[in-house]
């Protein structure tokens, strides 16, 4: 079986000093998880958090977005082949606050995660439906339709993708799926992944949204929940070892 995965999603948080002293708590605290964990900082401080890494196996270098072209004029933007640079090993594409604040596509992502795929980082793709979208009934439907354009372009290479189900109405929110709303979820993704390769049962599905040191047992006990994508909780060494220690 593969092994579940962690990683924190700081978000548009932190500074050198909270960096390096989360960074340096959780090095302190993680000792050998039966997991793998990440932590995706902020892009100008891949480098910082690189480095404080260095010399550790426990925890992996992630970023939170790429670019879906290689270089040139795209002011801003940050290729994947600088990532690679840094040492980051997994790329957080399509998170739902890029979809609605950067107007990124399906298109888009797909792009995105070809281009993590082409420089040797796993993308972990987010896919998850508004709660409009959840009391519409419509839930199946844009988390297919999301991952769907991911598989058409990346075909052959699917099973080399993370998937994250993170439901919009469940981030930042404090209102967790509940766990049998998740696993639902989760179960129509990975029958998508196994509609498009044989080894669907080795990507792992993430579940992100609210998912906090109280909560992350219960949901990583579900039979297709493979690890966590975690917010706020990820902010705090102490909630995010304990989640680590959850998906053990
Ligand atoms: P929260 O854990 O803060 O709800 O955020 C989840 C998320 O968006 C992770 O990518």
């Amino acid at each position: 079986m593969t092994k579940k995965l962690i990683a924190g999603n700081w978000k548009m948080n932190g500074g050198l000093d909270a960096n390096q002293a989360l960074v340096l708590e959780l090095l302190a605290g993680i000792g050998q998880p039966a997991c793998d964990v990440a932590v995706c900082p902020p892009a100008p401080y891949l480098g910082q958090v690189q480095l404080l890494l260095a010399g550790s196996k426990a925890v992996e270098l992630g970023a939170q977005d790429v670019s879906r072209h290689e270089s040139g004029a795209y002011t801003g933007d940050v290729s994947a082949a600088m990532l690679k640079d840094f040492g980051v090993r997994y790329c957080i594409v399509g998170h739902s606050e890029r979809r609605q604040h950067q107007a990124e596509s399906d298109v888009h992502v797909a792009l995105k995660v070809q281009r993590a795929l082409a420089a040797g980082i796993t993308p972990i793709v987010c896919v998850g439906e508004t709660l409009r979208e959840r009391e519409e009934g419509m839930t199946e439907f844009i988390v297919k339709r999301q991952l769907s354009a991911v598989v058409h372009l990346n075909g052959h290479c699917i099973s080399e993708i993370v998937v994250a189900y993170e439901p919009v109405w469940a981030i930042g929110t404090g209102q967790t799926a509940t766990p049998s709303q998740a696993q639902q979820v989760h179960a129509v993704l990975r029958a998508q992944l196994k509609a498009a390769t044989e080894h669907a049962e080795r990507v792992r599905i993430l579940y992100g949204g609210s998912m906090n040191a109280a909560n992350a047992a219960e949901l990583l006990a579900q039979p297709d929940i493979d690890g966590g994508l975690i917010g706020g909780a990820s902010l705090k060494a102490p909630d995010f070892l304990k989640i680590v220690a959850a998906a053990g």
